[in-house]
């Protein structure tokens, strides 16, 4: 077998072509990597040629090209964005400092783990998504998942390539771990609780991609800030990918509530049983499914207080979100931060050191940003004259970490009793049924400019494509 030249089949910034070491380690890896790819990656999709966009350079006028590839044969690239060789720590203890190119050796451990945690969610994700290509509501639908997963794997070769760039034989035994832990394993399952739930229908993945993906968005953006600059070079150039991940859950939950209110609308009903029996998803079930996405996803931002939180700001590994934009001192001794308890059957706010809060912090920034997007669902329903509107669900709600883990809280942020909670859990949780009624809408629509009954088209097709574009050929 002719062996692979790295330097040209991995598209690079990083001259990969010059480094010996790091040529053998994903001379190792990258077979293993397509293992996992055939064996767990997107399910059916071998032989399918796919419109994707490839990462072809950082420059952000033309970074990418679109061509019809098969999936397995994507160039995946590894890309940092371009560094800036005076940057300065601008946060924690080392502020002013230098930032740094090689691990500084105290800090190792706790870099190690906040790569592998960040590049086990991209395979993680790609493996709850492998089944949905089996019921796309379009070509278009279709072509943009298949994006994602292959965008996610490039995300694991991202961290791949730091943990063999700077961690050594440690760095290379964990980027082999990340490709034999899997998604909902009971004895070796991905490492936070969002990332083992399955996506097992179209509202879940766009629910996935609008919530947890923005998640991702988050952490990168708090990585972005690191004191060790491939780490911020190489997340901030993820993000430029990140954002369609994001714009695949909004536009395509404004599609389902834009036809849900069509239906409603002609009908003149709200329904439930007219509507499902109409081929739609009533808009109850969509706020249902807001509010289990919305509280499985803050609680990946951890416990909120933390004193690795604060170690890891402490020690510049991870700044604030936009920590750069923030008016205060970057250092944060002597502050303080709003966390929610309950006490004697009350929600009640206790101040805590800044430097401890930083999870809430962030999630507190997540929050903002999230409800806007929801804002804009919102207006979707308001321009069809309907007067139903969805909204994210109290943040004590239906949580598994921190302080708040094990409170019942009704998604408007009443205390509940054990009784009261489960008589009404159906009503604010996807019921069994209602997963079952979304089961049963799906089904793969493959004919080009086809959509599926409870999905309207996109306003605007992928790289300015025409409607009944071939965005995925099946051999
Ligand atoms: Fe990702
Ligand atoms: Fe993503």
């Amino acid at each position: 077998m002719a062996a692979i030249n790295y330097s040209e089949k991995i598209p690079n910034n990083v001259n990969l072509g010059e480094d010996r070491a790091l040529q053998r380690a994903l001379e190792q890896w990258q077979p293993q990597f397509i293992n996992w790819w055939d064996d767990i990656g997107p399910a059916d999709s071998a032989n399918s040629e796919v419109y994707l966009r490839t990462a072809i350079s950082v420059d952000p006028q033309g970074w990418a090209h679109f061509s019809h590839v098969k999936m397995r044969d994507y160039r995946w690239g590894i890309f940092l964005h371009p560094g800036d060789s005076e940057r300065r720590i601008h946060f924690g203890d080392h502020k002013g400092e230098k930032v740094w190119n090689e691990v500084p050796g105290e800090y190792r451990a706790n870099l190690r783990r906040i790569i592998v945690t960040q590049g086990d969610t991209e395979p993680a994700s790609v493996e709850q998504q492998r089944h949905l290509g089996l019921t796309a509501p379009s070509l278009y639908d279709l072509r943009n998942l298949y994006q994602i997963n292959v965008e996610e794997g490039r995300h694991l070769w991202a961290m791949v390539y730091l943990l063999h760039k700077h961690f050594g034989r440690d760095g290379r035994e964990e980027a082999e771990a990340l490709l034999v832990r899997r998604s909902g394993d009971e004895n070796n399952p991905r490492i936070l609780g969002a990332f083992n739930e399955a996506t097992p229908d179209w509202l879940s993945f766009f629910m996935f991609t609008y919530f947890t993906d923005r998640d991702g968005k988050f952490q990168l953006c708090a990585l972005a800030e690191s004191a060790f600059e491939p780490l911020a070079r190489t997340t901030r150039f993820m993000l430029t990918e990140e954002a369609h991940h994001m714009f695949v859950g909004e536009s395509g939950i404004a599609r389902i509530i834009q036809r849900t209110a069509q239906r409603m609308n002609e009908l003149k009903t709200d329904d439930v049983g007219r509507l499902r029996a109409a081929g739609v998803i009533d808009l109850p079930t969509i706020q249902r499914y807001i509010n289990f996405h919305y509280s499985v996803t803050i609680d990946l931002f951890g416990a909120d207080e933390s004193s690795n939180a604060a170690t890891f700001y402490n020690t510049g590994l991870k700044g604030r979100y936009e920590e750069a934009k923030r008016a205060d001192d970057h250092m944060l001794q002597g502050q303080t931060y709003k966390v929610l308890e309950a006490r004697d059957g009350q929600l009640v706010e206790k101040d805590v050191p800044m430097r401890n809060a930083l999870n809430e912090v962030l999630r507190d920034d997540y929050i903002k940003d999230s409800v806007a997007g929801v804002e804009r669902w919102n207006r979707v329903l308001e321009k069809a004259g309907i007067s139903f509107r969805l909204r994210v669900p109290h943040k004590a709600f239906h949580r598994q970490i921190g302080a708040l883990s094990g409170v019942k809280l009704s998604p408007d942020g009443q205390l509940l009793s054990d009784a009261q909670w489960n008589a009404n859990a159906d009503a604010w949780l996807p019921s069994p049924q209602d997963r079952a009624f979304v089961a049963s809408l799906m089904g793969p629509v493959v004919e080009p400019g086809k959509f599926a009954n409870w999905i309207a088209p996109p306003a605007m097709g992928v790289n300015r494509q025409s409607a009944d574009f071939d965005y995925v050929r099946f051999n």
